[in-house]
């Protein structure tokens, strides 16, 4: 059965305009793929702790060695990983903050980038193990940044997807949402035409592929 992964990074939650967008794209990929299972995620109502020394040493040591403390921590680990492996698709919802990635998407990243399970190091270099998806990221921003060096989020978002094995990442940014409403409005409005035109391409794919 076909999965899609819903992250929201928003500190509002499903109110965030990225969760927004990234519920629209959602809901148009449920339409084109009906009885498929969507896996959702907040990251603001269900925050991931920081990575503490306790639980990346947890997470390196042998299963025998963990505390009851630890064993929890690497359960949680364990269950964001397997929420990735079985996602065909993983759709991000991606404000910017403070010039950012919400810190609640970096506790994430910092769980799910495990040696011997997302990555592997090889004599060739570390080599991704979630091979075969494609992610899709709605990021919002209040002001422009896309394309200079303000915009810390998108190559680091695409490095460490790649680190992990998603090598397929589309960005769909909604920017300026701060800088009054005709262009919030504009903004948003392009972005969910870029939503419909990733849906119509991926029905094309399908159709080619069928
Ligand atoms: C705490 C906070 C920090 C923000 N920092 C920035 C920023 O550094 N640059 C920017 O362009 N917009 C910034 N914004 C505006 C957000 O990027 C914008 O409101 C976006 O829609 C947030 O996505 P969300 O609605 O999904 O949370 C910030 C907003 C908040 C609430």
């Amino acid at each position: 059965m076909k999965t899609l992964l819903q992250l929201n990074a928003s500190l509002f939650s499903g109110g965030g305009e990225s969760s927004r967008l990234a519920a629209t794209y959602v809901a148009q990929w449920r339409a084109a793929n009906p009885g498929a299972r969507v896996i959702a995620r907040d990251l603001a109502s269900h925050p991931v702790p920081h990575l503490t020394a306790e639980t990346f040493l947890a997470l390196l040591a042998k299963p025998e060695e963990r505390s009851p403390a630890q064993r929890e921590a690497v359960a949680l680990s364990d269950a964001l990983i397997a929420e990735l492996e079985a996602a065909d698709v993983i759709v991000l919802g991606l404000p910017m903050y403070n010039y950012g990635v919400p810190s609640t998407l970096k506790a994430y990243f910092d769980h799910v980038a495990r040696a011997g399970r997302t990555f592997r190091y090889t004599d060739k270099g570390p080599q991704g193990q979630l091979a075969g998806k494609k992610a899709v990221v709605l990021a919002t921003r209040g002001g422009m940044h896309a394309g200079t060096p303000r915009d810390t989020e998108t190559a680091y978002v695409r490095e460490f997807l790649g680190f992990i094995g998603i090598r397929d990442v589309e960005f769909i940014f909604a920017e300026g949402l701060a800088l009054g409403e005709n262009a919030k409005a504009s903004s948003l409005a392009s972005a969910h035409r870029a939503i419909e035109a990733a849906a119509a391409e991926r029905d094309e794919e399908a159709a080619i592929a069928a």
